[in-house]
């Protein structure tokens, strides 16, 4: 930081009573979604300077951040085109990574020794906004110091008019946990490429905006991802491998297999070790700047299961240990199947689901430290352990549905928590039901093929 920049948490702060009275109007509860409103047009920079990116890129884990053309894998599994799907009638581009209502209000921006750039999903391209290297400024508009030698920043913004005409006010929320689900999938992908990184919540918003010239009324910065060499070459992956590293090589084969299970799920058991074995994957550590001070405890997330067909655990609510990895059972809680409301569509998909994985963070010790600011920053955190679960889950052969429509009051009942905590988002898990959605694979090379 600089002598001069003003001191986190950088905006005007109201100690969490602003995030309060939204959460209690808005964030608390899903409302009814118009998935028919209008859509804005993809955001692009017509005027800009496009780089055309390796087209099939390949579904490999590696980068290099010297050039354009180092970079088109990482950016295309972690947000591009990467199937068609043809369902109900219709087409659509899929991506390989779920958004609520299939809004998409993220972009993609990333600073690099070769200039400051958009990336352009369809057209697998990048856009310069700018040659200079603007990674120093960006840097010295985070609270943390990134990682030693930054080779790449990525910097991830929401667009309001991509999901609040669907969502409504529920649309803010919706956008911390898209941005969470976007920043899960550069950390898994960069980690697998052996870079060091560091995800940045705490950071002057404003000044961001203004390097990538955005109007902070439609578009603004929501996290970045400093990143130091990664590799360029994909690990080779043995078919069968009891190698840990193995795990991480796989990622681009998970990434580009997941989906929601919209056709919902076979009602049928899922082996525990399944289970734990998603819930694990997801507990590891976030490497970020979230610290909630004296109350590092509370920054944590707490993960729950909501078994329903898990086989050697009777259907209950399970908390899982931080410590131990262990699923004890929450006594006096609710019927667990009061968690969607009753007649929806949630219900159903809940009934057919082996088992509810519930992500648990805590609002009022965080609004202490953090103000306001924290109600994005725990939700960031839900939407990167959310992705962790889906990916899991497909790598586990299993399907998963990331849902918001859970009833508050009675999940929060269930989990039977500590007061404060609460339910920020449920993920559904369970055998895909039939052979899951038909999809057409955009990505052909390496690993994907
Ligand atoms: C934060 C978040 C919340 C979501 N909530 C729901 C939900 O409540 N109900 C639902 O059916 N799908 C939900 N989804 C799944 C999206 O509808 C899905 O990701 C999107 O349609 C794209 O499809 P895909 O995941 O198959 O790529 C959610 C996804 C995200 C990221």
């Amino acid at each position: 930081m600089t002598a001069s920049a003003p001191a986190y948490p950088y905006t005007p702060e109201t100690g969490g009573t602003a995030a309060r009275l939204y959460h209690a109007e808005y964030g608390s509860r899903m409302p009814y979604v118009d998935l028919t409103a209008p859509r804005p047009e993809a955001k692009s920079y017509p005027e800009a300077e496009a780089i055309a990116l390796p087209y099939p890129p390949r579904a490999s884990a590696g980068f290099r951040a010297e050039t354009p053309d180092g970079l088109g894998d990482l950016l295309a599994l972690t947000y591009g085109v990467t199937r068609i799907d043809w369902s109900g009638g219709g087409v659509r581009a899929g991506r390989p990574l779920p958004s609520g209502g299939a809004a998409y209000p993220g972009e993609l921006y990333l600073a690099a020794g070769f200039g400051l750039c958009h990336y352009l999903p369809s057209a697998h391209a990048l856009e310069r906004l700018e040659r200079a290297d603007a990674r120093r400024r960006i840097a010295e508009a985070l609270e943390a110091q990134p990682v030693e030698r930054t080779e790449l920043i990525l910097l991830l913004t929401s667009r309001h008019e991509a999901n609040l005409p669907a969502f409504g006010g529920f649309g803010h929320k919706m956008q911390a946990l898209d941005t969470g689900v976007m920043a899960g999938q550069a950390l898994s992908l960069i980690e697998a490429a052996g870079a060091e990184l560091r995800v940045h919540t705490r950071f002057d918003e404003a000044r961001l905006n203004e390097i990538l010239g955005l109007d902070p009324r439609a578009e603004s910065v929501r996290a970045v991802i400093t990143a130091g060499r990664g590799r360029d070459e994909p690990i080779a992956v043995p078919a069968f491998s009891t190698d840990p590293g193995a795990s991480h090589a796989g990622l681009p084969r998970r990434i580009m297999s997941r989906h929601t299970a919209a056709d919902g799920f076979e009602a049928v058991s899922v082996p525990l070790p399944r289970v734990q074995e998603i819930l694990d994957a997801a507990a590891g550590e976030i490497p970020s700047d979230i610290r909630a001070g004296h109350g590092t405890e509370f920054a944590s997330l707490d993960l729950y299961c909501v078994a329903n067909r898990v086989d050697g655990l009777e259907p209950a609510c399970y908390r899982r240990s931080p410590t131990t990895g262990a699923l004890g059972r929450v006594r006096e809680t609710v019927d667990p199947r009061t968690l969607f409301p009753c007649g929806g569509d949630g219900e159903l998909a809940g009934f057919q689901a082996a088992c509810a994985l519930l992500i648990v963070g805590d609002y009022e010790h965080g609004y202490r430290v953090h103000g306001d600011r924290w109600y994005r920053m725990l939700n960031l955190q839900a939407g990167i352990l959310a992705q962790r679960i889906g990916l899991a889950a497909t790598g586990a052969g299993l399907g998963s549905m990331l849902r918001c429509d859970y009833q508050v009051k009675v999940a929060d009942r269930l989990i039977h928590a500590s007061p404060g905590r609460t339910v920020l988002v449920a993920v559904l898990i369970g055998l895909e039901h039939g052979v899951g959605r038909p999809g057409h694979r955009l990505l052909l090379g390496g690993y994907g093929s």
